[in-house]
């Protein structure tokens, strides 16, 4: 964007408007509620009798058409006319799981999206855990009512205010509440930033963001601009970046326990194109590509879980590269034949300049596995592949180590940002081949995910290495759950639980 068109940006926008640490939803465990409650939800099991509190049976709610089935929700109007009842499903009382109360919550909170005061009678927990039970309303409230409205002259969306969480046994719910509160912000910054539009958040305003947010989550930040990545020998993000009038940033955020001894020490690797329009190899003009401001969603998945690790007293170090800058056709960009040569010295033969991500990404681990950390993950909206081959719902996983992509997994399923394993098929390798240096950035006609995961694996050392490619993933195109419409934030809360998790 022109320098004029930024001028005209107002000095009160912000690329974290989720991020308002003088206004805190207010949740608490109780046993009754208050008079305060605008609404109140009874989450209702499919096939079991609704809580008398709702005064209803689950026959005359069937009438209504309500089932209580996962995602349903039925206003019951009241002589009284407030607190507004709702009945909201959280599917066969069998299968409840975490995943029930956070989806349900996040229902109720855009079914109530006109109150700031809601309550939540939770009878039947089928005996989950009061800790996780509270940590997963908390993060559906806040996630299901989210919605990207900073560039809104009149935001129709009323905040929460407070919450009051009415179950059975209300122990350890207080304690799961505070760390789904931070679980939620984290994902929230991370869909801030994804939401961002192109000519509004930058490289360098993304840097900006690192710089003025690291205080209040115990980070370090080391910003590298142009020269430095020069210096550092980083073709692949500088090649990526030639076309562009914007200059690159690599942000390193670290995370440092704050006592004791580290009990390991992780890397993060994020994709942070800021715009992908695919350069000199130009993307056909498509809406699908109004999406192409969120390329930088892995970085901002990175960026978000980073800011819980202090709150939730995470005890492995974090390093973490953020790759930024936008892949722009014009004179001075990169073209089809050029040669990058990648931090470490590898060349790569450029047959397409819209596979840019794995480009930007290779200096990045190469970075990483220089500092010989334990674990190496990185995640990046990478390949159309893992669009097609698993939809909007599952993010591809691939990795060199089998415990490190276990471990991976397990935080995705404490999370439900749904991952699928992909092989990293080596016979594919040979597609990578260029005749004139050491790799290209372009596979074959088929198995995209793979061949992009192949030409990460070359950067990595051998340090064991998981990789999320989350380019069906990084956003919604409807609410659904904990989901809102647009960018999801994806991989923010499950990095957060794998770094929280992980153990060598
Ligand atoms: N950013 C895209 C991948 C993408 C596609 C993300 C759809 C989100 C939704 C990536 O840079 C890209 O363009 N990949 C190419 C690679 C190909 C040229 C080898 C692709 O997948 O088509
Ligand atoms: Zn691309
Ligand atoms: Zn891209």
């Amino acid at each position: 964007m022109s320098s004029a068109l930024r001028e005209i940006i107002p000095p009160t926008f912000t690329p974290v408007p989720s991020y308002q640490p003088e206004t805190v939803v207010d949740f608490t465990a109780v046993t009754s509620f208050s008079d305060n409650c605008d609404a109140i939800g009874i989450f209702v099991a499919a096939g079991s009798e609704p809580d008398q509190a709702l005064g209803l049976s689950s026959d005359s709610l069937a009438l209504a058409g309500f089932e209580g089935k996962e995602g349903q929700t039925l206003l019951i109007p009241s002589a009284s006319g407030t607190p507004l009842l709702y009945a909201i499903g959280v599917g066969a009382r069998e299968s409840l799981t975490a995943d029930s109360f956070r989806a349900a919550a996040a229902t109720l909170s855009r079914a109530t999206a006109k109150f700031a005061h809601v309550g939540v009678h939770v009878s039947e927990t089928h005996s989950l855990d009061s800790e996780l039970l509270g940590q997963v309303l908390a993060e559906g409230f806040l996630l299901g009512r989210y919605r990207y409205n900073e560039l809104k002259s009149e935001s129709t969306m009323v905040p929460l205010a407070t919450v009051e969480i009415m179950t059975a046994s209300s122990s350890g719910v207080t304690a799961g509440i505070a760390r789904g509160v931070i679980a939620a912000r984290g994902a929230m910054i991370a869909r801030d930033l994804a939401n961002t539009p192109p000519g509004h958040l930058t490289a360098t305003d993304f840097a900006d963001v690192a710089l003025r947010l690291k205080d209040d989550f115990g980070l370090e930040v080391t910003i590298a601009d142009k020269k430095k990545l020069v210096e550092l020998g980083c073709g692949g993000i500088l090649g990526v970046n030639a076309g562009s009038a914007e200059e690159p940033r690599m942000i390193t955020l670290r995370y440092t326990p704050e006592t004791g001894t580290p009990t390991g020490h992780i890397a993060m690797i994020g994709k942070g194109i800021m715009y992908d329009s695919g350069g000199i190899s130009l993307k056909p003009s498509d809406p699908m590509h109004l999406l192409m401001k969120m390329d930088m969603g892995g970085a901002a998945a990175i960026f978000g879980a980073l800011t819980t690790l202090r709150d939730r007293g995470c005890t492995n170090t974090v390093t973490a590269f953020l790759m930024c800058t936008d892949n722009m056709p014009s004179g001075s960009a990169y073209k089809l034949g050029d040669v990058l040569t990648a931090r470490g010295g590898k060349t790569v033969e450029v047959k397409n300049t819209d596979a840019e991500g794995r480009l930007v990404m290779m200096d990045g681990l190469a970075l990483a596995a220089e500092q010989k950390p334990d674990v190496i993950v990185d995640i990046a909206t990478l390949t159309g592949a893992a669009l097609m081959a698993l939809g909007p719902e599952c993010a591809a996983l691939l990795g060199n180590n089998q415990g490190v992509l276990d471990q991976l997994a397990a935080a995705s399923a404490a999370t439900d940002e749904k991952v699928w394993q992909l092989p990293l098929e080596k016979k594919y390798r040979k597609l990578l081949d260029s005749d004139i240096a050491d790799i290209a950035n372009l596979g074959g006609q088929f198995a995209g995910a793979t061949t992009a995961a192949l030409f990460l694996n070359e950067f990595v050392a051998g340090i064991p290495w998981g990789h999320i490619d989350i380019a069906g993933t990084m956003q919604s195109a409807e609410d659904d759950g904990w989901r809102s419409k647009g960018a999801t934030g994806f991989g923010a809360r499950l990095l957060s639980e794998f770094a929280l998790g992980f153990r060598v």
